[in-house]
């Protein structure tokens, strides 16, 4: 976060960096930092620590900093360095005169560092960033202005970074430069404002800007310049954010996680509101991929990582029956680096809630430069991957502040369909009434995941009670088997405990050989109205571990008593399309994890080791 505004030192720079991370600080929160400049003399005020923001806030408070025109902050994901107060950000240079924190990685901070060691310099970090810091000195040093020499870092460095700094002479100023990193700009009125997510400072201002590749930006009280890597300037038009700011606050919840699952029955809602013209067509959010390019596509690869990756294995089975399109789904890191099969005939979904996920941003280039159309369903209005995508869908989820990913996730199930039956459409839908059909399905779904919100008493207790647990397991098939491996997934991350999801088929190939008496072992039955094989095959997986001593907690449709037999403890749903039903059946899984790890007294919205936005390779 970086902020330049009060002609007179004030206290308001301070607070509006430490608000600002507060927003952030899902980005990461290994340790954080502040440095502010105007309260006199030659050296930036600077105060960092290990650990999260509050560490740092009591710091503060015990010892207390000076007034500020200018100032910048960090929250970190530790890459290079252990989380100490002394690889903390912001990092010092020119004596203590400069202060610089960066997100990203510099990847030839090595043959830098030693470069910079030769002239003298003494490094007190193990951070790749305090290279950039010396590197900038020895510019402004030489005689350059603080934009100026930015612009000559930026062109040392190799890898990704987004850099500001402050200088404690030129105190109504801010500087930054990106590449391969988001960087905002929000416009204030005798103020404004940097962040790497416009949630930094969505309470000051809704006007924003973005800042392109290799760009420098300066920013005072009063204006903002940005120059390309040439130093050329760069008009760009702000535009408005339409999230609200309280989108961004917990709005009465314990956590940032209950919140956004309550959340989910409007991510859906507004995600599909008016997307389809009365063809229905899917109208894109920007960029425009041509129909012809869409008709004649013999395969679509997802990509995507994390919880986004399970959005796509989900949205898969809608899209191939709907289409008739092969659909591969793959984790954006292992597709980049396997030689994939892209040609120009090749529609690559990029899925991502931040935009900002180096893996799938690097994924989605590789595709770019084989030929392939890539369109993003993304969630972070003017992130890297809406930006450099051929034409994006976005979810309309909102601000997604807790760590791990649950309204966006929906929101991805849901675009994912739209695109579906857009292209099954465009390419001469054989079933025209089936489409309507399914369209007013989908807009069933919001009241129908309300629904299980407002029944969810059982699993909250349930989980409460089950603290102790080493290990849960998670089988679904078909649908249920992305939904199994989600809810693994969300009790790894949240509750730190041993979980595992299996296609329900595969249990017998070999994972069976884990369950011992008393084993909890999910199961998301499928509904007994599908295909009614299905239903059966999966009670008979039920049987099957529960004759060997496991506890079966059952996710089946209301009114499936059958599946009621099998199951130690069971919870419904309501009856959706089958293929519609992952999102429903992964809300009791998300609210399983919340409440399983609020009863071990973890920070749901800040599960150790992770960061939300994961903007390293
Ligand atoms: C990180 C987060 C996950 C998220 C994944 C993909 O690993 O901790 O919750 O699913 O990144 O993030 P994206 O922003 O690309 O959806």
């Amino acid at each position: 976060v970086g902020y330049v505004g009060s002609a007179e030192p004030s206290d308001r720079a301070q607070g509006v960096i430490m608000g600002g991370l507060a927003r952030l600080e899902y980005r990461g929160y290994d340790s954080a930092g502040i440095a502010l400049v105007g309260s006199g003399g030659d050296r930036v005020a600077v105060a960092k620590k290990a650990g999260k923001l509050e560490r740092l806030a009591k710091a503060i408070a015990e010892q207390p900093l000076p007034a500020a025109t200018a100032a910048i902050g960090h929250t970190r994901w530790a890459t290079h360095g252990a989380p100490t107060d002394v690889n903390a950000h912001p990092h010092l240079a020119a004596g203590g005169r400069l202060a610089i924190i960066h997100n990203g990685i510099i990847e030839n901070h090595g043959a830098l560092r030693d470069e910079l060691a030769a002239t003298g310099i003494d490094f007190l970090s193990d951070t790749d960033t305090e290279v950039a810091g010396h590197l900038l000195a020895s510019f402004v040093m030489g005689g350059m202005g603080l934009a100026d020499a930015m612009r000559a870092v930026a062109g040392r460095l190799e890898g990704a970074f987004t850099l500001l700094a402050v200088d404690a002479l030129d105190p109504r100023t801010v500087v930054g430069a990106r590449r391969n990193s988001p960087l905002v700009v929000g416009l204030g009125d005798g103020e404004n404002f940097l962040g790497s997510d416009v949630v930094a400072f969505i309470e000051h201002t809704r006007s924003a800007l973005e800042l392109g590749q290799d760009e420098v930006v300066e920013i005072t009280p009063d204006s903002v310049i940005v120059t390309d890597a040439k130093g050329a300037v760069v008009e760009r038009e702000p535009y408005a954010i339409d999230w609200d700011a309280a989108a961004a606050e917990k709005g009465g919840f314990a956590s940032f996680m209950d919140k956004e699952i309550h959340d989910q029955p409007a991510a859906v809602a507004d995600t599909l509101r008016g997307r389809l013209d009365a063809q229905g067509r899917l109208k894109l959010d920007e960029g425009v991929v041509d129909e012809y390019v869409l008709k004649s596509i013999d395969k679509i690869i997802v990509i995507a990582c994390g919880t986004a990756s399970y959005a796509g294995l989900a949205a898969r089975y809608a899209i191939e029956h709907w289409t008739r399109i092969p659909v591969e789904v793959e984790l954006a890191h292992e597709f980049r680096y396997r030689d994939p099969i892209v040609s120009v005939k090749t529609l690559v979904v990029a899925i991502s809630q931040s935009g900002e996920t180096m893996d799938t941003i690097m994924a989605v280039r590789h595709a770019q430069q084989q030929g392939a159309t890539v369109i993003g369903i993304v969630n972070a209005q003017g992130s890297t991957i809406a930006r450099e995508a051929d034409a994006v869908l976005y979810t309309r989820a909102g601000p997604e502040i807790a760590v791990a990913s649950t309204k966006a996730f929906v929101s991805q199930i849901t675009a994912g369909f739209l695109l579906g039956i857009y292209l099954a459409e465009l390419r001469g839908n054989k079933f025209p009434d089936e489409i309507d059909a399914l369209l007013s399905e989908l807009d069933a779904i919001p009241a129908k995941i309300q629904r299980v919100l407002d029944t969810a008493a059982p699993i909250r207790e349930v989980a409460a009670s089950m603290a102790n647990e080493r290990t849960v397991l998670f089988l679904g098939r078909h649908v249920g088997f992305p939904i199994a491996l989600e809810g693994a997934l969300k009790l790894k991350e949240l509750a730190y405990i041993h979980a595992e999801g299996f296609a329900a088929g595969e249990l017998k190939h070999g994972p069976i050989a884990l369950v011992e008496q008393d084993q909890p072992v999910f199961v998301i039955v499928p509904s007994p109205r599908g295909r009614e094989s299905l239903h059966s095959k999966v009670l008979s997986n039920v049987q099957e571990v529960r004759a060997r001593g496991a506890r079966t907690l059952v996710i089946a449709e209301e009114g499936d008593t059958v599946a009621a037999q099998h199951a130690d403890e069971i919870f419904y749903v309501p009856a959706a399309p089958v293929l519609m039903t992952p999102l429903l059946c992964v809300v009791p899984l998300q609210i399983f994890a919340l409440e399983l790890a609020a009863a071990k007294g973890y920070d749901v919205d800040q599960p150790r080791n992770l960061a939300k936005s994961v903007t390293v390779e």
